[in-house]
């Protein structure tokens, strides 16, 4: 928080620890600290927060892009390894996260990223504008309503899944969107909307990534095996989490 206030890098404030600091920076720095005390993000503070390999822009209007989230990314790619230009298909894309470090990855890829959010959508853009990405096509949607008839190579999504009586949500979470977050009395409320739909938009032999919450890992497949998808499995991150569970179309 200080290097931000001093407009430098954290090296800085080891190179320089015994500088002086002018009464501007001071009141600046002690105003973040205050928030911060009050639980208030640091990632909103600072107004960025890195993401695989980027440097992305966050607002209180995206969720804040969490490091668990790489898992999914990395499970994408290896899924995509074989295809060339392939097609994929990011629902919920918040801050442009996942379909953003997809793209860094594989610039030949075709991505549409979706939000029901236009303010999530418009710190989308400014992201991918601001890393120099230009194969993913945002579109406003409530989850698949705007999307074209067509089929994709991967459908990716981490959706909103904590129950609404979640007592989690009194803590800092509170300061991201609810509805970023918060899926009815179980939390899966939009994992049925998007795996309802999801066959119609996948290719044979397609997969699908869902992320969602550690104690999700035995809802989620039986979702996934209910509406039809195969080669279902629920995948642990390194916390040993149940935190993805991931399913093709056969
Ligand atoms: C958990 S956040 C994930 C954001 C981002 N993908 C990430 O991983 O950091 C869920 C996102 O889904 C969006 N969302 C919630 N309900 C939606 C709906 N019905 N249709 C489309 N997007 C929705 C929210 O606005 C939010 O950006």
């Amino acid at each position: 928080m200080l290097a931000h206030c001093l407009g430098k890098n954290r090296s800085y404030l080891y190179a320089w620890g015994d500088q002086q600091l002018d009464s501007t920076v001071c009141a600046k720095f002690e105003t973040l600290i205050e928030k911060h005390l009050s639980d208030y993000p640091i990632a909103y503070l600072l107004g960025s927060q890195g993401f695989w390999s980027l440097d992305l822009k966050v607002t209180e209007d995206v969720l804040i892009p969490r490091p668990e989230t790489e898992l999914l990314v990395e499970l994408a790619l290896d899924k995509i390894k074989h295809l060339r230009s392939p097609s994929i298909l990011d629902l919920g894309t918040g801050s442009g996260a996942i379909a953003l470090a997809l793209a860094s990855e594989r610039s030949d890829a075709n991505i549409i990223a979706t939000d029901y959010s236009a303010k999530a959508l418009a710190v989308a853009k400014e992201n991918a504008q601001c890393n120099g990405i230009q194969n993913v096509h945002f579109i406003e949607s409530n989850w698949f309503d705007k999307i074209k008839p067509q089929v994709f190579d991967i459908i990716v999504s981490n959706p909103p899944y904590i129950p609404e009586k979640d007592p989690h949500l009194n803590q800092s979470i509170r300061y991201e969107p609810r509805q970023a977050l918060v899926s009815g009395k179980q939390g899966l409320d939009d994992i049925y909307s998007i795996l309802q739909n999801a066959l119609s938009y996948l290719k044979n032999n397609a997969w699908i990534l869902l992320e969602h919450g550690y104690d999700q890992g035995e809802s989620v497949p039986n979702i996934m095996k209910q509406v039809g998808l195969q080669e279902v499995a629920c995948i642990k991150d390194y916390n040993e989490n149940n935190r993805l569970s991931i399913a093709k179309k056969g």
